[in-house]
């Protein structure tokens, strides 16, 4: 079944994927996002993503979407943008964040792509210490 098939994806990108409905609520949560962030897929399954985030986005996701859903105007579908995340133990992390749209028999979904960027970022600081 389809159902089936995208939880083999989930089980084996090796990028942290996490797909929201219109309101924010996790419908998803790859075994590499899991690791990521230091949450189970169950735990998090029904929760607003901006668990997952500092502030003050924390607190404006929800904003973000509904002003998407009213106008349309992508800031980061399509774009991608790099954006800080937060773990579950509190600790913050550098994030590049790829964000699709996707329906699903009139529900309108999105998909999260993650890339963790803490490695480049303490790569950037090394070279920057040598020079
Ligand atoms: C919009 C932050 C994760 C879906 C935004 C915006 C920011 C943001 C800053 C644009 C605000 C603006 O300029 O108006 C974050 C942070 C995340 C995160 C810090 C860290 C976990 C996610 C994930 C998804 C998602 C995982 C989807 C699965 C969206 C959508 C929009 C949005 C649908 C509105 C459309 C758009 O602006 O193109 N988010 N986001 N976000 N985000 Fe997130």
């Amino acid at each position: 079944t389809r159902e089936q098939h995208l939880q083999s994806i989930l089980a084996t990108v090796p990028d942290a994927m996490i797909i929201i409905d219109e309101t924010g609520a996790i419908t998803s949560f790859s075994a590499a996002a899991q690791r990521l962030f230091g949450y189970s897929e169950t735990e998090l399954v029904g929760r607003n993503v901006s668990c997952l985030m500092p502030q003050p986005d924390r607190d404006r996701h929800d904003e973000y979407i509904a002003h998407y859903l009213q106008t349309g105007e992508r800031r980061i579908i399509g774009l991608g943008r790099v954006v800080v995340g937060q773990r579950r133990d509190g600790s913050t992390f550098p994030m590049q964040l790829s964000v699709g749209e996707a329906g699903e028999d009139g529900q309108r979904l999105f998909t999260g792509f993650i890339r963790d960027l803490t490695a480049k970022e303490q790569d950037e600081l090394r070279l920057k210490e040598l020079q």
